[in-house]
């Protein structure tokens, strides 16, 4: 049984729908990449994902129950999650940054530091940076700093919201290799929303397309490109396959 399991699920702002009876599963230890146009609902679907927002209809299972609004805290600890601006806080040292996770849930120090310095040398962060503080760094490095912190507690889920959507080309492809990287090491269930299919096409397993609230198709990346669904996906592929 897989981790997150949507089964019928609707959402509704002011009664227009985001989401319209979706039902998948995400395939465990993968990396699923939803993409689609601007409003298409795919921050919606994330943000169901992490109980952040409570969907109008349906039933959402993470880790094998239906998700409780009551536990969410004890959830996120287990979800990583990462957007585009790092919410890094500007008045704590790099290290601090990173570790804050742990130190919140009461983890020894010793392993604490221990996994700080795995993770920055995974995403190439020197050790020296450790006693920087954010404004010290550039965005690449920034969002390097966000992707060790959501994986500090070894989340077995992580979502990624358009993480690397202003990076320039080259850091993109560097930050992209060292998440692969970090994922054949520690294999986790990944869900990356973006609507850059090339960047989808570097770093995913499988593919969905979603348009206006709807899936058009969730295949295996390959899939998706040499059989598309509908018209729809033909013509998002064509516009912006490199
Ligand atoms: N808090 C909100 N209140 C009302 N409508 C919302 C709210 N959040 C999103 N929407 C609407 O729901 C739809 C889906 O939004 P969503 O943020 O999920 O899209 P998206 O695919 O992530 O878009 P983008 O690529 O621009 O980030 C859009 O039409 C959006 O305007
Ligand atoms: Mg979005």
């Amino acid at each position: 049984m897989n981790l997150i399991q949507f089964e019928k699920v609707s959402h509704y702002y002011n009664n227009k729908a985001a989401l319209k009876d979706l039902s998948f599963e995400i395939e465990d230890k993968k990396i699923t990449a939803i993409i689609g146009k601007s409003g298409s609902g795919k921050s919606t679907l994330l943000q169901i994902i992490n109980g952040l927002i409570r969907p109008t209809k349906g039933i959402v299972k993470v880790f094998g129950n239906p998700l409780d609004y009551d536990k969410l805290i004890e959830l996120r600890r287990k979800i990583g999650y990462s957007v585009q601006g790092t919410g890094l806080f500007p008045h704590m040292s790099i290290y601090r940054n990173i570790s804050l996770p742990g130190e919140i849930s009461g983890d020894s120090k010793h392993d604490t530091e221990r996994r700080v310095d795995t993770l920055m040398s995974f995403v190439n962060l020197p050790p020296s940076f450790k006693t920087k503080y954010p404004y010290q760094l550039s965005g690449g490095e920034q969002q390097r700093v966000g992707i060790c912190r959501a994986m500090l507690l070894e989340p077995p889920i992580f979502l990624l919201d358009e993480a690397f959507g202003a990076l320039d080309a080259d850091t993109k492809k560097s930050i992209h290799a060292e998440l692969l990287e970090l994922q054949q090491a520690e294999p986790r269930t990944i869900v990356m929303v973006t609507h850059d299919l090339n960047e989808a096409m570097r770093l995913c397993d499988n593919l969905m397309v979603l348009h206006e609230g709807t899936i058009h198709q969730y295949a295996p990346k390959n899939e998706v490109i040499t059989n598309p669904a509908t018209d729809f996906v033909k013509l998002f592929i064509e516009a912006h396959r490199d």
